[in-house]
């Protein structure tokens, strides 16, 4: 983790809408977004399932199908280029060269009839105009980064010779190999069992502090974003409802979905078919209540909260929560007993495995990572 830092972001959403195109309309799967990404710092994007996390992420990379896509509204700026409008060709020579994107699944990224090495060293050529020679070298030299075992060997290996966790750290190297200054993880780890995962993170962790990249994780699990995220961003129904610093989400934890997204994070004490999930699902993009989205699954609320959105509520200049009910929230038995274990919880995971606390949280204020 850096110092605190007054430099200008590298990225900046602001106010984003996304909708998409169905038979009786447009429908927003995001709506209203903005937030900041600095170097070498992490944001998380956390959500259940539908909530507008990649979908938020496609429209940064210029991947959104449009249409059905199309952005009503908002900005998304990378330095000085403004990528909602930019060309194809803009676009080109920013994604995956200054802004790359790994996903769950890496065969999204890797061609399983090619060698990887071919498939890395394609990466180079094409954007540092690098000849095979070294275009060959500095993939080897990134694949044993990211821990492949004779990596001058394996190269000349297809993505089915490797193992699950082998090839997400594949996926990550070819990522990698052009530096980019913002990566954009999707879901990396979902795939894969919990000690491999846990290596991923540290991997990417390690690369980030020694990149400089700005990251941005994005997950289901606020467990995964513990002791990865400077900044948190609690997405529902393509609305925020919790955005602020890791310290204030994981020890100020204010919206009642957080509070249930909390709840959902495995306890080392207990066995994973146990794990709590809040009841009832999220709606459908074209079925969202009028009020507050996550009104038919919360414990807090009342008739206001089906009137209309809830306000946003500025609990610091970085904490920003969107609901009525705070005061109840806080004053909450449940929360409190939460809380307890969460601090517990989150102070283990933000610890590497030699011992040294990793990405400890910082008081830095801001509206970013
Ligand atoms: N091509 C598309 N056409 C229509 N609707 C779409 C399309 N892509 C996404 N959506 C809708 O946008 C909403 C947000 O989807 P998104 O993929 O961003 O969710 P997510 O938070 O990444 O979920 P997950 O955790 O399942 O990956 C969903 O309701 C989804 O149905
Ligand atoms: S605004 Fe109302 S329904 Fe929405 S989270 Fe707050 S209390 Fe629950
Ligand atoms: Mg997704």
């Amino acid at each position: 983790m850096t110092a605190p830092t007054a430099a200008p972001p590298i990225l900046e959403v602001r106010d984003l809408v996304v909708e998409f195109r169905h038979d009786h309309g447009h429908f927003a799967a995001v709506d209203g977004l903005s937030y900041q990404l600095h170097a070498g710092r992490t944001l998380g994007i956390v959500g259940e399932s539908g909530s507008g996390k990649s979908v938020t992420n496609l429209a940064v990379m210029g991947l959104l199908p449009r249409p059905p896509a199309r952005i009503p509204r908002g900005s998304i700026r990378f330095h000085d280029t403004e990528l909602t409008t930019a060309s194809e060709a803009t676009l080109r020579k920013i994604r995956g060269n200054r802004i790359a994107m790994i996903f769950q699944d890496p065969m999204t990224s890797l061609n399983p009839y090619l060698k990887i090495g071919r498939q890395l060293s394609e990466v180079v050529e094409l954007h540092q105009k690098l000849d095979k020679r070294r275009a060959r070298d500095a993939a080897v030299h990134m694949l044993e980064r990211v821990g492949i075992p004779s990596a001058a060997e394996r190269i000349d290996q297809y993505p089915h010779q490797f193992s699950g966790g082998m090839r997400q750290r594949v996926m990550i190297a070819m990522m990698l190999l052009n530096r980019p200054e913002v990566l954009i993880a999707d879901e990396p780890t979902t795939a894969l069992d919990v000690t491999i995962q846990a290596q991923i993170l540290d991997l990417l962790r390690d690369l980030q502090a020694e990149l400089g990249m700005a990251v941005t994780l994005i997950t289901h699990d606020l467990g995964v974003v513990a002791g990865m995220a400077d900044h948190v961003i609690v997405m529902y129904a393509g609305r925020v409802m919790e955005q602020g610093l890791a310290t204030e989400v994981f020890h100020n934890p204010s919206h009642p979905y957080t509070l249930g997204l909390l709840q959902s994070i495995p306890r080392a004490d207990q066995k994973v078919e146990r794990l709590y999930t809040i009841p009832g699902r999220p709606p459908e993009i074209d079925r969202k209540p009028p009020g507050c989205p996550f009104e038919p699954r919360c414990r807090f609320a009342r008739d206001a909260c089906r009137a209309a959105p809830p306000p946003v509520s500025q609990l610091s200049t970085s904490h920003a929560v969107a609901c009525i009910a705070l005061d109840e929230v806080a004053a909450d038995a449940q929360r409190g007993a939460l809380l307890a274990r969460v601090a517990s919880e989150v102070a283990a995971s933000a610890r590497a495995p030699s011992g040294q606390p990793a990405n400890p949280p910082t008081d830095r204020q801001g509206g970013g990572a």
